[in-house]
């Protein structure tokens, strides 16, 4: 049976598999080391009612999260995903590109720069860093040589550790319980008791289709696109109620609904969640549940979990979860992003 190489120990030694679980295994300590970065760019007393954050794809999801805790503190946070950025007038704008070199980012932030707007930038290189070296904003380094998805809690721990500087209170996070959880996803945790091990037999057996509600948005979109990107695989996603209203008519004969859950869900989604469940059968419906019940941990959790659980896939698939074929080729051969890099260069001489 396939699903037997997950609990093979000879599995994790086979090279894109042994450094893939290496970067997850070490996504607390990551996150500590962005918090440091972040920590070490000194404290500023500043106003912050209003921030813009920039950044695409595996970037793109750090400025969701933090965009979810800034807003959770009554700070108004937009996250931009486009060429241009939203018109307004921002207290402060975050961009973040991993590599550095991310066209949308860039551009969006170059319409920024002459207004003289206080930018401060997350990356580990590229022209993002020289801009910041050129134009005299803060610059969050994160370590370089890795794939950037893998990269989300130094960058992520890198803007609440500058945040915190600004003022932002965070609360006290609970690493020992997010490292207690991740204890149980890791590869030695076998098959019968590794809930990310069991998920990814049963998501590479089907069609997935992931449901989210407001509170599971983010890691249920985190789990969409490390399946894409790590395991290859292409899944469905859309928001519930809603998508029970159309969507539910066309769930095909092996589609499995994959339903992070929380333990903020609203009443009325626990109940339709069961009523979806009661309808399709329990074994079409696969719940993903963090162990932490605090709000930021709780966000973490269901992270690592859809990251493992990507792994697994990608094992069960047979594909390499660090090797893109398309993203990168694409980049390089659109005209848009040559313009644009164009531009910069000229900008920075
Ligand atoms: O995970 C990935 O490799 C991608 O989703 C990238 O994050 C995305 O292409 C944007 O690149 P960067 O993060 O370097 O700005």
């Amino acid at each position: 049976m396939r699903h037997e190489l997950l609990d093979r120990e000879w599995m994790y030694r086979v090279e894109g598999y042994r450094r893939a679980f290496e970067l997850v295994d070490g996504y607390v300590d990551a996150f500590v080391e962005g918090l440091r970065s972040g920590r070490s760019m000194g404290v500023e007393r500043i106003d912050v009612n209003r921030v813009l954050l920039l950044g695409m794809g595996g970037s793109g999801i750090v400025c969701d999260v933090a965009a979810e805790i800034l807003s959770s503190k009554g700070i108004v946070a937009q996250v931009s995903k486009e060429y241009t950025a939203p018109p307004g007038e921002w207290d402060l704008i975050i961009a973040v590109s991993y590599s550095g070199n991310t066209s949308e980012t860039l551009n969006s932030l170059l319409q920024f720069l002459d207004r003289g707007d206080r930018v401060v930038a997350v990356t580990s290189d590229g022209r993002l860093a020289r801009l910041g070296e050129r134009l005299g904003f803060k610059v969050i380094r994160v370590r370089s040589g890795i794939q950037p998805r893998y990269a989300f809690p130094d960058m992520l721990g890198g803007i609440l550790g500058y945040l915190e500087n600004l003022g932002l209170d965070l609360e006290r996070i609970n690493l020992d319980e997010i490292r207690g959880f991740q204890e149980r996803l890791k590869r030695d945790k076998g098959v019968d008791e590794n809930p990310a091990k069991e998920a990814a037999i049963r998501i590479s057996k089907s069609h997935p289709i992931i449901y989210v509600y407001r509170e599971v948005r983010l890691p249920g979109y985190r789990l969409k696109c490390e399946l894409n990107e790590n395991a290859k695989l292409l899944c469905h996603y859309a928001e519930i109620p809603e998508a029970l209203h159309n969507d539910i008519e066309a769930i095909p004969r092996d589609g499995l609904i994959i339903a992070p859950r929380s333990f903020r869900e609203p009443y009325e989604i626990s109940k339709t969640i069961e009523a979806l469940s009661r309808l399709l059968g329990e074994r079409r419906v696969l719940e993903l549940r963090a162990s932490s019940k605090s709000y930021f941990e709780e966000i973490i959790e269901l992270f690592m979990l859809s990251d493992y659980i990507s792994l697994y896939t990608s094992i069960l698939r047979g594909v390499n979860p660090l090797i893109l074929h398309r993203i990168e080729r694409l980049k390089d051969i659109n005209a848009a992003y040559h313009e644009i890099k164009r531009r910069l260069d000229e900008k920075l001489g």
